[in-house]
């Protein structure tokens, strides 16, 4: 096809020598597949920040390390310099997470370098070299389901052992190749850590994959994982080889001292009103 724009630095660089074709345009990327030499890959072009929609809320933005202070500063700023920081460094998050990741023994596409705002990275493919399809596009065996399931989890916690919650998993980024899921698109992952939202999100992303498994094998429905990685993690427990059962008794210690409170106080009342009627009852 006809080189993209946006793809031209690279094939001027000799980084991409063919762009192939267009993959299906998500959210916030066009993403190519492209030729590197003899190997496919894929060319992810981020769209212009006003063009993006919502994974640079607020929410995703905190606890994220700035290492130069000046940097942090700029960004801090309302100015043109600080606009462009924090652009850069909203586009520099996948692949730094993508190389911490891939480092952790997640399954993620191998990246091979950030250019002029375009991630190039492994072409996540089907038996056929064709770009797979991601979780969405397929139909499982409950079988199938269950052992997707376990490898998403378990490389949820590898991630969370990492440091690092997705912030955006679901069905649309998780690809499936022969050897099973491949998580990806990380530009929003946040700081497990850093960022007040992390347990939230965390939650919601294990919630997702349940809910698109227990599509298919209906038995994962009843599992509580988020709970039980979490607590295992806050704990300072959590391990990439962790035995988990997907069980988890959530602590409603507080709610249940509430609901004590309320039947003492509702006892006292009707203690009162018993003796207030005795008291009437004697006058009488
Ligand atoms: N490494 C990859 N290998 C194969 N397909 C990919 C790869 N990365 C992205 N894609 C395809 O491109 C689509 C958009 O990429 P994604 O990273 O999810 O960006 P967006 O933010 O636009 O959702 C994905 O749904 C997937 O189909
Ligand atoms: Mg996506």
């Amino acid at each position: 096809m006809k080189v993209p724009k946006r793809l031209q630095p690279l094939v001027d660089d000799g980084l991409v020598d063919e762009v192939l074709y267009q993959l299906m345009s998500g959210k916030e990327a066009q993403v190519y597949v492209v030729r590197c030499a003899n190997q496919l890959r894929c060319a992810k072009v981020f769209k212009e920040a006003q063009k993006r929609s919502f994974k640079q809320a607020v929410e995703y933005q905190e606890g994220r390390k700035v290492r130069n202070s000046r940097r942090a500063r700029a960004m801090s700023r309302k100015t043109k310099y600080g606009q462009k920081e924090q652009e850069d460094a909203w586009l520099n998050a996948e692949v730094d997470a993508l190389y911490r990741l891939a480092a952790a023994g997640v399954r993620v596409p191998e990246p091979f370098g950030f250019v002029d705002g375009v991630l190039l990275m492994e072409l996540v493919a089907d038996s056929n070299g064709e770009a797979a399809p991601r979780l969405d596009d397929v139909t499982l065996t409950p079988e199938q389901a269950r052992d997707y399931h376990g490898k998403v989890i378990a490389d949820v916690v590898r991630m969370l052992c990492a440091g690092l919650v997705h912030g955006d998993l679901s069905e649309f980024n998780v690809l499936v190749d022969p050897e099973g899921p491949v998580i990806i698109d990380l530009p929003q992952a946040v700081n497990a850590a850093g960022n007040n939202n992390a347990e939230r999100m965390f939650q919601r992303d294990v919630d997702n994959m349940r809910r698109y498994f227990g599509r298919f094998a209906p038995d994962l429905l009843e599992t509580d994982y988020a709970g039980e990685i979490w607590a295992l993690y806050e704990s300072g427990r959590l391990h990439p080889d962790s035995k988990l059962t997907g069980h988890f008794v959530r602590d409603e210690g507080i709610a249940d001292v509430n609901e004590v409170m309320e039947v003492i106080a509702a006892a006292t009342e009707e203690e009162r009103e018993r003796l207030e009627r005795q008291q009437d009852a004697e006058e009488d």
